[in-house]
């Protein structure tokens, strides 16, 4: 049975007792922004996330055009529908901001942080370019208290260019959440071979699952996960979706390795040996 719904923080010890995932990116709102189209989708959505060992998924539709009031507002509707339906599924609020000059001005009240409680944002870049205020805005909202994390860099065109962007980033304090999908191919090779880079540099802190539908872009946290612990010791590739997502919404320090920096393979054609270090 879902737990009484509530607006109080969740905490970690909360969280981790129940031994299942939490998935820090999903659009399982109904009908506010590009995810599920009504109550039908998101109730599809739920069942899908709670019948894939995914314990707590925060809402974190697009936040152009709201205001955060109204996604708290939309998130405990979300609460009383899953109750309603007996799906065992916690939700909390949040939103994904994109990167822009205005997030400078708002109040911290005004910012969405995960589960209200003031110590996490989520936050993306447009796909092809990033811009140039991108660390005024980060530093922003570091002086607000506020730890950035940034939505899958890996499918950015300059990051795919030059993964060591990241590494730059988590060294000034923000923290890195890549894509279950982009993991697992779906968004082609190169978005993949990034995301695999960045797992076996320490340059990823969660994998989530970016949820927009029940479909493609449903909740594959499982896989990506079974894929990254092929990839790196399998009980780091755990915590990205369990310990590490869990302190996010208690609002707790997140654990951070020291980044490796990744160095491009290099062709030494007169040499026998090439350099593999991806
Ligand atoms: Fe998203």
């Amino acid at each position: 049975m879902i737990e009484e719904a509530s607006t109080t923080i969740i905490t970690t010890d909360r969280v981790n007792k129940m031994d299942r995932m939490v998935d820090l990116h999903t659009h399982i709102l109904p009908g506010v922004d590009d995810g599920a189209r009504d109550t039908a989708e998101t109730l599809e959505m739920a069942r899908q996330a709670a019948g894939r060992q995914i314990r707590v998924v925060a809402a974190t539709p697009h936040f152009l055009g709201m205001e955060w009031d109204q996604i708290k507002a939309e998130t405990e509707k979300l609460r009383k529908l899953l109750a309603d339906h007996q799906i065992d599924l916690m939700v909390t609020a949040g939103a994904e901001l994109l990167i822009d000059p205005a997030l400078i001005d708002l109040a911290k009240e005004e910012i969405p942080t995960y589960n209200d409680a003031g110590r996490y944002c989520l936050i993306e870049f447009p796909m092809l370019e990033l811009p140039p205020y991108a660390e005024q805005v980060f530093f922003s909202l570091q002086v607000k208290g506020i730890t950035p994390i940034i939505a899958h860099p890996e499918r950015n065109r300059e990051v795919i260019a030059d993964p060591n962007l990241a590494a730059h980033w988590i060294e000034s304090g923000c923290l890195i959440q890549i894509n279950a999908n982009s993991l697992l191919g779906s968004f082609g090779p190169q978005v993949q071979r990034v995301s695999e880079i960045m797992l076996k540099h320490h340059m990823a802190h969660f994998i989530a699952s970016d949820a927009h539908s029940a479909g493609r872009r449903g909740f594959h946290l499982g896989c990506s996960v079974e894929k990254a612990q092929r990839l790196i010791a399998p009980e780091i590739a755990a915590k990205l979706v369990s310990t590490n997502p869990a302190r996010v919404i208690a609002g707790e320090p997140v654990e951070v390795p020291e980044v490796i920096r990744y160095r491009q393979q290099r062709r030494f054609w007169n040499f026998g040996k090439q350099r593999r270090d991806d």
